[in-house]
């Protein structure tokens, strides 16, 4: 393992994150990587912790792969779904998070529908003066920081596979395009694609990209980087993609949309449904992502989803496993065993 500082007990947010704790994230994500193309993919680092899946919200990336990554550092997991728990019976959230606190957790992963409450659990902790340590699974539409993480050490990776680092990405060209309304894996990546120097780019129809996101990092008054940030904003798809060497395409939301924001879905397809021959606007070595779940044929055409020339897809859900691993690590081995 690389030898790294890492003073972070909770990871919510990467409004604050500095280039140095990215990049001890992609190094030691690469040496989990590393340890995961072995025939025997598990290491000791945990051993005697208990990792607490706590998903308020369905999910299935996150979810396994968080419970893949705590086995594969030797912890014991715990796996905690709202719909069979004794939130049916009236059980708070907090008092949840306190049973599994009674239970010896020393990590707890938290998803929920509603932005803050992962923030809100961490507080508590906190204030009972527990070492527990909270890591935000996607809360709303507030911040998915593990995908934006996964999402930095696929690109970063896809440029220099031995030494993927935040540095790589100065001066490329990122596009975001789809629902970033809704969002939270959008406001998570813009924070950590915009903090390597590279040119961002969100497109979207105006229903779905607010003007205020021009302002989105640059008024936020909490990041090191202020004013060196690159951040633009297209309701033209061409002027977004245009020599992008990324391009990020993102689920429509319809679970969290309140009003009829899009006159149809194959409409929204003609105009921002990511196909190979929008790719033409594009380098012709570009890559494509998307968090998923998919909602093929709508934000992505099937046939380029599935092409590995172009597509990134499986390779990031595969690098979630490292990177969860990598933070479980990382905020995990400074606990007492
Ligand atoms: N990307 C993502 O969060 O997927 P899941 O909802 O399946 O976890």
């Amino acid at each position: 393992m690389p030898t790294t500082t890492w003073n972070r007990h909770h990871i919510l947010s990467l409004a604050d994150f500095t280039p140095t704790e990215y990049n001890a994230i992609l190094q030691t994500t690469a040496s989990f990587q590393e340890v995961l193309s072995r025939r025997t993919k598990k290491v000791p680092t945990l051993q005697g912790q208990v990792v607490a899946n706590l998903f308020f919200e369905p999910s299935t990336r996150t979810r396994s792969s968080f419970e893949l990554a705590a086995k594969r550092l030797s912890a014991d997991t715990l796996n905690f779904a709202s719909a069979t728990s004794s939130m049916t019976k009236g059980e708070t959230i907090l008092d949840t998070a306190k049973t599994y606190l009674a239970m010896g957790c020393d990590i707890m992963v938290i998803r929920h529908t509603c932005a803050g409450v992962p923030n809100a659990i961490a507080t508590e902790m906190d204030r009972l003066g527990e070492r527990v340590s909270v890591l935000n699974a996607g809360d709303g539409q507030h911040e998915h920081p593990s995908q934006a993480l996964l999402d930095l050490f696929t690109i970063c990776s896809i440029i220099d596979p031995v030494n993927p680092r935040l540095e790589l990405l100065k001066d490329k060209k990122i596009a975001i395009v789809g629902d970033i309304l809704h969002s939270r894996v959008a406001r998570s990546n813009i924070w950590s694609l915009t903090a390597s120097g590279a040119e961002l780019h969100l497109a979207a129809p105006p229903t779905l990209l607010p003007k205020l996101f021009a302002d989105y990092v640059n008024d936020s008054g909490v990041s090191e980087l202020n004013g060196k940030r690159k951040l633009f904003i297209h309701w033209r798809l061409e002027d977004a993609l245009r020599d992008a060497d990324f391009v990020m395409t993102l689920r429509l939301q319809k679970e969290r949309m309140t009003a009829h924001l899009l006159p149809s879905l194959r409409e929204y397809h003609q105009m921002f449904g990511i196909t190979r021959a929008k790719l033409d606007w594009c380098k012709p070595n570009v890559k494509v992502l998307h968090p998923g779940p998919v909602n093929r044929g709508v934000e992505i055409s099937s046939d380029l989803m599935d092409d590995p020339e172009f597509s990134l897809i499986q390779s990031q859900v595969t690098s979630g496993v490292a990177v969860r691993m990598a933070l479980l690590y990382l905020i995990g081995s400074g606990k007492a065993v």
